[in-house]
C-alpha cells in the first residue's frame, strides 16, 4: 500500500482533501543536483544506467515532496529500440542522423522485444520503487506515435515539423506503417513498465497541436486510442496533448483515466469540452513560474478553484523550464499543499 495515494485517488475520481501535484519534466535542468550528474554523464548514459535514472527520478521528490514521481527517461528511447539512431547533442537537442523520408527507409525499422532492448528501463523502475519505499506512486510514460514520428522524419526538433507533416500527406501509406510500428512497440513497452511496477502511465502528444483537427484524428488520435485500449485494463492512463484542446472530447471518452490540458485552455472550458466528469490535469503556464512566489501562489489557488479540487491533478501545462528559480517551483508545490487550510 502506498502511504500517499492522493494521485491514484484523483485518477479514480474520488473525493480528496486537496488535489495531488506533480510537474511535467520535474526531473531536470532547473535542479542543481541534476546539473551535477549532467556534468559527469551524457544524456543516454543517464537514461541507460538504472542507478542514475532512479537517482534523478527521486531528486525532485526529496527537494519538494510532490505527490507522484515520473521516471527519468526520454520518449526517444522508443525509436532507438526500433533501430533508428538517436543522439542527444548538447545545446542542440535530439539528432537522428538517418531520418525516415521514403518507404524503403522503413525496412530497417523493427518492432523490438522491449524486454531485451529496453530492459534497462525496467531495471530503473525496480530501483526507483525501492528508493521511493511506497511513499508515492511512480508514473511511466511514452510519446504518442505521431510525436515520435515527428522526430523520426524531421531528424531533429522543429517549430512546425513541416517535413513530418509533409511525409504524412505525400506518403500516407508509409506514414501509417511507421505509426503502427511505433504503436505496437509502445503498447508492449508500457505494458512491460506496468509489470515492472509503475502505478500509472502518461502519453505525451507534444506535437499533436501541429495537426488540423481532422488530420489529428487520422495521424495521431487513432494510434493513441490503440495505446489506451491496450493499457486501460492494467493501469490508469493519462493522455496529454499540447495544443490539442480540439480533441479533448475524444480524449475524455477514450477510456483514459485523466486528460492533460495546456495553458491555452481555461479550466472551465476544459471541463465543458470534456463533459465535466473526467479527471483533468494541468495547466499552469510554465513561464508563469517566473512570476514572484506570492503571485504564483495566488494563481495556483485560482487555478484549483477553476478546475475544482476533485477529479483534478495540479500540474503545469507543459514541461518546467530550465530557467525557473528553485523557490518559485517550491511556491507552486506549497500552494497546492496549503490549499483549503
Ligand atoms: O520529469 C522528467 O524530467 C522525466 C523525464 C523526461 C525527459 N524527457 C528527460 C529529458 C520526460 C518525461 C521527457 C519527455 C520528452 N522528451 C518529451 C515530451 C514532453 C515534452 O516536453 O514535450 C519530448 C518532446 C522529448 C524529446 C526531447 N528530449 C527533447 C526535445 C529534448 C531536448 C530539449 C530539452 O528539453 O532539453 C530532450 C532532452 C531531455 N529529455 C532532457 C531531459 C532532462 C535535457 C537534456 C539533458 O539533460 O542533457
Amino acid at each position: 500500500m502506498l502511504k500517499n495515494d492522493l494521485f491514484l485517488r484523483a485518477l479514480k475520481g474520488e473525493t480528496v482533501s486537496r488535489p495531488p501535484v506533480w510537474m511535467m519534466r520535474q526531473a531536470g535542468r532547473y535542479l542543481p543536483e541534476f546539473m551535477a550528474l549532467r556534468e559527469k554523464y551524457d544524456f543516454f548514459t543517464r537514461c541507460q544506467t538504472p542507478e542514475l535514472a532512479s537517482e534523478i527520478t527521486v531528486q525532485p521528490i526529496r527537494r519538494y515532496g510532490m505527490d507522484a514521481a515520473i521516471l527519468f527517461s526520454d520518449i526517444l528511447v522508443i525509436p532507438q529500440a526500433m533501430d533508428i539512431e538517436v543522439q542527444m547533442k548538447p545545446n542542440f537537442g535530439p539528432f537522428l542522423p538517418h531520418p525516415i523520408r521514403k518507404p524503403q527507409d522503413l525496412d530497417a525499422v523493427v518492432v523490438p522485444d522491449v524486454n531485451k532492448t529496453l530492459g534497462y528501463v525496467m531495471e530503473a523502475i525496480t530501483q526507483t520503487k525501492e528508493k521511493l519505499d511506497d511513499e508515492i506512486p511512480l508514473i511511466g510514460f511514452a510519446g504518442s506515435p505521431w510525436t515520435i514520428l515527428c522526430y523520426c522524419v524531421e531528424g531533429q526538433g522543429s517549430k512546425s515539423f513541416d517535413k513530418a507533416r509533409g511525409f504524412c500527406f505525400t506518403q500516407p501509406e508509409a506514414a501509417h506503417q511507421l505509426l503502427q510500428k511505433i504503436t505496437d512497440t509502445t503498447i508492449a513497452y508500457l505494458q512491460a513498465k506496468v509489470r515492472a511496477g509503475v502505478n500509472a502511465v502518461q502519453i505525451f502528444d507534444s506535437w499533436g497541436g501541429m495537426l488540423s483537427p481532422q488530420d489529428y484524428q487520422e495521424f495521431s488520435w487513432k494510434y493513441i486510442q490503440q495505446i489506451v485500449d491496450g493499457l486501460k485494463e492494467e493501469t490508469p492512463v493519462i493522455v496529454f496533448g499540447k495544443g490539442c484542446w480540439f480533441a479533448l472530447r475524444e480524449m475524455a471518452s477514450s477510456g483514459a483515466s485523466a486528460v492533460g490540458v495546456d495553458w491555452t485552455c481555461a479550466p472551465k472550458s476544459a471541463r465543458y469540452l470534456t463533459g465535466g466528469n473526467i479527471t483533468l490535469q494541468g495547466n499552469f503556464d510554465p513561464a508563469r513560474l517566473l512570476s514572484p512566489p506570492k503571485k504564483i501562489k495566488e494563481m495556483v489557488t485560482d487555478m484549483i478553484n477553476g478546475f475544482g479540487k476533485d477529479k483534478y491533478i495540479v500540474n503545469l501545462g507543459h514541461g518546467i523550464l530550465p530557467t525557473i528559480p528553485l523557490e518559485n517551483a517550491q511556491a507552486f508545490i506549497d500552494a497546492v499543499k496549503e490549499y483549503g487550510s
